[in-house]
């Protein structure tokens, strides 16, 4: 089992790991989390020891401070750059956001106050989204002349419909968790207090299960997601007796 881990080295995020649990928190506050190069690459960084580590069984995504998880891009980065086009192409420089749909473990977001922008993005790419009653969320982007382009024009539909995203989408307009938890965004809405032990339970009840059953389920499911269902039945047997076969084989060593 693990003890706890902080790495010390980041300025953006904090990363801490807590019994088999990876904690990994925005940590700008004083600009409610918002998303800026700095913490594209330490996510990066972060991310990619995530998925190499075998310890880690889930991971909790959450924003420092009283008032975001996270506010969206940090748009004085955008108006420094020499058009918003330069400074979307800088972003892109690295795939963070495919970088979090291949981690192999359950990742759960924690959100609170202002999620904006690619901080919806990033909840997205999570597995669950536990919000409390003070959460907002809201895609500004078309009014800043520019579209989501940390997936959420794929994640969205694909997660609450494809009218109810391009209402968001289209109009900027903000909505209530209530309302993020009526279109199914998010998984359950608990009051401010009750956000932290909710998902740690979550996350704990998570790590008593057999973590190769939990790596499997959720590939079955996230790659069954492009298939037919015959695809994905397939797809489910071969996990399934895949488990089963490096269970025998660890028993046996
Ligand atoms: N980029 C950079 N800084 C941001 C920011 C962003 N997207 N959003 C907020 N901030 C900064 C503010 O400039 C402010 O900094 P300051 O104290 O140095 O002036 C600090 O964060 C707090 O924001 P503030 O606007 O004072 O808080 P608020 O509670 O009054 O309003 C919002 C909160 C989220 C409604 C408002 O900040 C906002 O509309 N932000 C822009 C959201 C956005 O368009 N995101 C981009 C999506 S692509």
């Amino acid at each position: 089992m693990l003890s706890q881990v902080v790495m010390r080295n980041f300025e953006t995020v904090v990363y801490e790991k807590k019994y088999n649990v990876a904690y990994v928190t925005l940590n700008r506050p004083q600009v409610l989390n918002v998303y800026n190069t700095q913490m594209r690459d330490e996510l990066c960084q972060v991310l990619g020891a995530i998925r190499d580590d075998s310890e880690v069984m889930v991971v909790v995504f959450k924003g420092a401070g009283q008032k975001a998880f996270c506010a969206g891009a940090d748009l004085s980065e955008f108006l420094s750059a020499p058009s918003p086009t330069i400074a979307r192409r800088v972003r892109w420089e690295r795939d963070i956001w495919g970088l979090f749909l291949t981690l192999p473990q359950p990742l759960i977001a924690a959100l609170h106050g202002y999620v904006l922008g690619s901080g919806i993005e990033m909840a997205l790419c999570c597995d669950i989204r536990i919000a409390s009653e003070d959460a907002q969320f809201g895609l500004p982007e078309v009014g800043l002349g520019i579209i989501p382009a940390a997936g959420a024009t794929q994640t969205l539909p694909r997660t609450i419909g494809q009218a109810k995203a391009l209402e968001m989408m289209l109009t900027g307009h903000r909505i209530s968790a209530k309302e993020a938890f009526e279109m199914k965004l998010v998984n359950r809405v608990v009051p401010r207090a009750q956000l932290l032990p909710t998902v740690k339970g979550i996350a704990r009840q998570m790590t008593r299960c057999d973590p190769m059953a939990i790596r499997s389920a959720k590939q079955a499911v996230m790659r069954g997601l492009d298939l037919t269902l015959p695809e994905g039945l397939e797809l489910e047997k071969r996990l399934a007796s895949s488990l089963l076969q490096s269970k025998a084989r660890n028993s046996l060593g």
